[in-house]
């Protein structure tokens, strides 16, 4: 069953801990993983504008850091938008972990407004092989 009343309310909360300074527009966002995990995040902005990263990379950075690396879907949430879709660059980032099929919930303030695909969002992605093989060390 999908979770997405759970993914909203997650992230509605990291919503709340968004360091939107500048743009004065807290972004919130929640993935849930293949275990079955919830990672959210904020966006964070600094003095230097283009240096400040969107909630769903925070999200992303929390799951990697706890060693998940598979998504199945994903909530954004802005209060100042009815309805927000992720910025490209996040469309990327989510791709990385996701699969055409994985779920985005698109919100409001009050909860889910619409459900689209990754695959909707990023048709024709960009994509590269993953070498095989360890990493290399550097000396
Ligand atoms: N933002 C996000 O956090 N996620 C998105 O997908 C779109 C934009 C943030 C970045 C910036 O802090 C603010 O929203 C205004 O662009």
């Amino acid at each position: 069953m999908s979770k997405a009343r759970d993914l909203f309310k997650a992230a509605q909360k990291a919503m709340a801990s968004a360091h939107a300074t500048y743009s004065k527009f807290p972004v919130g966002a929640a993935l849930l993983t293949d275990k079955g995990t919830i990672f959210a995040g904020c966006n964070v902005e600094n003095a230097s504008y283009p240096e400040g990263w969107c909630a769903e990379t925070t999200a992303l950075a929390h799951m990697v850091m706890a060693g998940e690396r598979r998504i199945v879907e994903v909530a954004v949430v802005a209060s100042k938008m009815p309805l927000i879709t992720p910025c490209g660059g996040c469309r990327q980032r989510l791709k990385e972990f996701g699969t055409p099929k994985t779920l985005v919930h698109l919100c409001d303030a009050k909860g889910v407004v619409e459900t689209v695909t990754l695959g909707e969002l990023l048709p024709r992605a960009f994509d590269l092989k993953p070498k095989k093989g360890r990493p290399r060390r550097r000396a």
